[in-house]
Parts: C-alpha cells; structure tokens; sequence
C-alpha cells in the first residue's frame, strides 16, 4: 500500500512538477499545437487582461476571433422567448422529453433549423439536406470526424497557407494524419494558384505521402478574404481528378460584410458545366462565428457522401451537442423573421467595426489586405520588421505583446511563409477598446524607429493611454 502511494506523488523533473505515469505516445506528442506563439498570447492575456477600469494598463486581446458585436439581439430574443429552455417555468414542460433524449441523429426540429440556417447564410442558393447534417462539438469537433472518416494514419491533407492554427491540434493531432502546405504570398494577395496547388500536391508524391484530399477555408480565416468562382471551381475540378476528397470549412459564411458575396462550394457543384464526384465533397459548418455561440459547441459535418455521413453520425457520439442546446437552438432558428434580422444588422456592425479598424490603421500608415469577411483582418507589419525573416516576426510580436501591451498573432502561427504578416481581430471587443488599442499602435509605431541598442522600445509606454 505504502510503495503504491509513493508511485502517485509528484516528481520534480527540471522546473517541471510531473508524476510518474507514462502517458501514451498520443498524448505526448507535440502536434496539439498549444506551443504556437498564438496560444502563448492568450497566455499573456490571461495573466494581464485588460479591463477598461479595473485594468487599464493591461494587454488587450486582439487575438481572439470571436463576434461579441450582436449578443444584445440574442440577449433579447432569450428574455422574449424564455419557453425555449427546458430550465426556465416557462419551458419545463419539455424537461423530461429533451433530457431523456440521446439519438445521435438529433432532434429532428434542431437538424431541420441548422439546415435552414446554412441556406440562409448563403442567401438562399443551395438548398441543404437536414438529414445529412452530423453534430459534433465545434467545427474543431467537425474537423477532426471527417479526417477520422477520411484518412489513415500518415495520410496527408493539402491547406493553402495561411491557414487556422487550430488545424495542427484538429486535423493531425489525434488522427495521425500531416499537413501538406500549399503556398499562398503577398505577390498575389494570397490567392491560390493552380501552380502551388499542383506543386504541393507533387511535393506530397515525392516524399511518398499519401495525400487523401484538400482543406479549404472559405472564408479564410486569417485572411478575412472569400474564394471567387474560378478559383473554387479550379481547386475542385483539380480534387476531382485526382480523386481526392474535398473539405469546406464554411464557419464563417455568414460573416461576410461586403461584396463579393459568399460562395460555397455547394453552389459550384451545382453549376452548369461542372461535372464532379459529388461523394467526395464535404463541408464544415457551426455557429461558433456567424451567430457568435462559440461556448454551444455546435460544430455540423455536412457531407455529400452517405458513407461518410453514416460513419461521422456513429462518431458523433464523443461529441453530441447537448439536447437542451439543439432545443433552444431549434426554436431560435425556426423563428425566420429573427433569424434574418439577426444576420442582415450583425453584417451592418461588422462593416461599421471592420472599417472603424482599419480606417484607423490607415491613418497610422497600416495596410491591411483588402478583405470583406471574417472578425479579424490580415496586417501587413513588414516596415517594422528588423529584417525580413521569422526570428524578426517573432522578436516584433514580443515588442508589441510587452510594450504595447497588444496581443496580436504572428503570420508564422497561421504557417505564413512570408514574414512580418499578423492577424488582428476587432469583432470581440467595444468600441472604446478599440480606439485604445489604436492608439497603442500608434504609439508603438511612432517609437519603432527609436529602438534601443538592446531592442526596447522607447517611450512606448501603455500607461495612462
Ligand atoms: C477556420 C476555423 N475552423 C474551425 C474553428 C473552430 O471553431 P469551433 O469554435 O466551432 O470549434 C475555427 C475557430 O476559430 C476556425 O477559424
């Protein structure tokens, strides 16, 4: 007994405290992504987060794309429907049915509304098949069923760069499965060419990868930009003939602020001309940005491939949204009127907080890439960069994150293969917020160009600002 309670104390390894039991190579391995800088801003957030008045000299969180700019509409829908939760007096009736309820199929009202939703937030053009629609939790949730679904272990996905962070923890994690970068750059505002497309994928061949499909992120996330047609019909007939899957992450469909307007690619499987296997088209959706609920973990594997839907369905057990989020969602979501207006105003505070942003980047003489989607736009910082490499990049996000008290993503977190690229979000925060953390780039660009002999910025002080 005794030598068994000893095997559990902690043991001191280096700084570390660790125990002594043996975790599994899964466990252990590094492909969870949480040592990316991106994370390790949240970190310095978390320690020192800003707050208007308890904190004001604190690091402002511009690295989280989240939509906190419409939850008064959703505030107000709530207290006007309290029948829509089964914990309310008003919706108790319904306990006992919704908590006894497990099917992974879902709620029949709940999968009949997400599908409505999805054909709102693409303005009505596709029409989507309620009982395709497989939960999972988050798209992150989603993401990682259909790699499941998809690939082996030591499989690959090709994804254009810049890409989610979240995708090395999602999709190679626990999957096994690699990454295969299609290089996007600046010369070209990033866009994705049929040359980088084929050069990955004939990269992957050389090295004996086994590529198993493409990921898209459209709209791209971190680029705030939408894929036109020809691209995303380039991209799928080049899937198609290669016979490998296709994976449209779409979780920011509906935040979109301006022209062009959204496509996705069930639209263009759908047009005249465009001949494709339909089984190896897929589609990610969730509600985590277009109606700011990221905390519902409502992720959606939408596929056009019944033995993917069958197989993500069975894996959906390990992620089920609960059954009284799929009850009070179905109701929010049956309710059209609500629903439209909720989109149509969020759109208009979108482009009013996007062009308040970067208007005001502008003036500081800070281009951003022109984009019309997404909670974040992509910063072009090369001028400050010492030189132009990633050790740069990463020296000028320390300077920024310790001094101007910003935290903000370095492009190399995104795997941007060109240095002195950031995103910057603007949708989680107000508006007062916003005009501080503007004014702290100012001040750190004006004293860029006093830099100390041991990299400090001079006279870059938060304080009082
Ligand atoms: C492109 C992309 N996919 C997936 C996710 C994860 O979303 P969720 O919160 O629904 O899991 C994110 C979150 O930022 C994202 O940007």
């Amino acid at each position: 007994m005794g030598s068994y309670i000893s095997k559990l104390q902690p043991i001191k390894v280096g700084s570390e405290i660790t125990s002594n039991v043996v975790l599994s190579k899964l466990a252990i391995n590094e492909q969870h992504g949480e040592n990316l800088l991106y994370f390790d801003g949240w970190k310095a957030y978390n320690k020192d987060p800003f707050h208007l008045v308890n904190n004001p000299n604190g690091v402002i969180q511009l690295g989280l794309a989240e939509n906190q700019l419409s939850i008064d509409r959703i505030e107000d829908w709530i207290k006007r429907n309290p029948k829509a939760s089964i914990c309310t007096h008003e919706g108790i009736e319904c306990f006992r049915r919704i908590t006894n309820f497990q099917d992974y199929h879902g709620l029949p009202e709940f999968t009949t509304g997400i599908a409505k939703h999805m054909e709102k937030t693409r303005h009505g053009k596709v029409n989507f098949d309620s009982k395709r629609i497989v939960m999972a939790g988050g798209a992150t949730g989603a993401n990682e069923t259909l790699i499941f679904c998809l690939a082996n272990r030591g499989d690959a996905f090709l994804v254009p760069t810049p890409y989610y962070p979240g995708f090395n923890r999602d999709l190679c994690w626990r999957t096994g499965v690699q990454l295969v970068p299609i290089s996007c750059n600046s010369s070209n505002n990033f866009k994705i060419t049929l040359e980088a497309l084929k050069e990955a994928y004939e990269k992957g061949q050389q090295e004996k990868i086994k590529i198993k499909g493409l990921i898209l992120t459209n709209p791209s996330n971190p680029l705030g930009t939408t894929l036109d047609r020809d691209t995303l019909k380039n991209i799928l007939i080049f899937t198609n003939e290669h016979n490998i899957n296709l994976v449209c992450d779409e979780i920011y469909a509906g935040t979109v602020f301006d022209a062009p307007r959204f496509v996705s690619i069930a639209e263009i499987i759908e047009d005249d001309g465009v001949c494709v296997n339909k089984n190896l088209i897929h589609i990610v959706s969730s509600l985590s940005k277009d109606m700011g609920f990221p905390g519902f973990r409502v992720g959606i594997v939408y596929s056009f491939n019944d033995d993917v839907v069958n197989c993500a369905r069975k894996m959906s057990s390990f992620g089920l949204v609960s059954t009284e989020t799929q009850n009070s969602l179905a109701s929010m979501l049956s309710q059209d009127e609500f629903i439209e207006e909720y989109l149509t105003e969020n759109t208009k505070r979108l482009r009013k907080r996007h062009d308040k942003f970067t208007s005001g980047l502008e003036k500081i003489g800070i281009k951003c890439l022109k984009s019309n989607a997404g909670l974040y736009c992509w910063v072009d910082l090369r001028t400050l960069l010492k030189e132009p490499t990633l050790d740069a990049e990463v020296s000028l996000w320390k300077l920024i994150i310790n001094n101007a008290k910003l935290n903000i993503s370095p492009g190399s977190s995104f795997n941007c293969p060109e240095a002195g690229w950031f995103r910057i979000c603007f949708a989680n925060i107000d508006d007062r917020t916003v005009e501080i953390a503007l004014k702290r780039i100012q001040i750190f660009v004006d004293a860029n160009n006093n830099i100390n002999e041991n990299g400090i910025v001079k006279n870059a002080s938060v304080k009082g600002k």
